[in-house]
């Protein structure tokens, strides 16, 4: 099968592989081997014990994200995350090093299409199979030459995402998420707040390899104009130490991207543990376009 396919080659864990289950081939022999390591040698475990071969699509990547209540449903605020390691997109995936939210190529006109092509056969889908599933979808995109294409779903929020999608909903969240487990969306909109958001996320060193834990984490308390979302974090003896290697996600708000990455970035020097490392380049490209 992988030999009728066209390079490059995209071979993806049908498990939860924890954002990392994608392999990318540019040859066949690389693509064999990639595919018995994680068939056989169990590479991501048993996420990989079954495989999804797909074409490989060039574009930009983005997560759109959907309120359904099984018939009616909302569109939340979309965002761009980063997923590799390095600045520039460089090195292996992570569960994500940093988001922005809006995503400016995510004009009304590609919306569009997202919700037309995508988002209302998915709800479409749930009812013709009697699914009763009310919830969040999260629908990871890629935007080829203005077309989107579905590269994933999850029935979750994101992560770095929900850091940004989340302070730009502009009204309390309860009653929204009651309204969906009584089926009442129909009846309402969702007041979405235009400023931009992004944040950055701090990671230990190492990450996403093995990386040390228990360090002392300092200057949280100093972090101004940002907020800081705490994940792989604990308290032992009256100290915040690390526990994880996303360790905490810091989200800027502005009125520009330029504005929202300040405030994140001027939070971030804020915050320190030994080892501790954040990609210095989140929205960046988006400032370029
Ligand atoms: N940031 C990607 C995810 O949450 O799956």
């Amino acid at each position: 099968f992988i030999k009728n396919q066209s390079l490059p080659i995209v071979l993806k864990a049908d498990g939860l592989a924890a954002g990392k289950g994608v392999i990318i081939s540019e040859s066949y022999e690389d693509a064999e081997a990639n595919l018995r390591a994680m068939l056989i040698e169990e590479k991501f475990g048993e996420a990989s014990s079954k495989v999804v071969i797909e074409e490989f699509l060039q574009g930009i990547e983005l997560s759109v994200f959907v309120l359904t209540d099984g018939k009616e449903y909302l569109l939340l605020p979309e965002a761009k995350d980063y997923k590799r390691i390095g600045d520039q997109d460089t090195g292996p995936n992570t569960g994500g090093m940093g988001a922005v939210s809006p995503v400016p190529f995510a004009d009304a006109d590609f919306l569009e299409k997202v919700e037309k092509r995508i988002v209302q056969p998915t709800i479409q889908g749930l009812r013709d199979e009697n699914v009763d599933y009310r919830g969040f979808i999260f629908i990871g995109l890629m935007n080829v030459s203005g077309d989107p294409y579905v590269i994933e779903y999850n029935v979750r929020m994101g992560d770095p995402e929900t850091q940004v999608v989340m302070p730009r909903i502009a009204e309390d969240l309860l009653p929204l998420l009651l309204d969906c487990a009584q089926q009442k969306l129909s009846n309402r909109n969702i007041d979405i707040n235009p400023m931009t958001a992004s944040t950055v996320v701090l990671v230990s060193e190492g990450y996403p390899g093995d990386y040390q834990k228990d360090k002392e984490i300092i200057g949280i308390s100093d972090v101004e104009q940002a907020q800081v979302f705490q994940a792989g974090t604990k308290i032992q003896e009256n100290k915040l130490l690390t526990s994880g290697g996303r360790v905490l996600a810091i989200t800027g708000m502005g009125n520009t991207i330029q504005e929202a990455l300040d405030n994140s970035y001027a939070g971030a020097l804020k915050v320190c543990w030994d080892g501790l490392y954040y990609r210095k380049d989140i929205g960046q490209d988006l400032l370029k376009t």
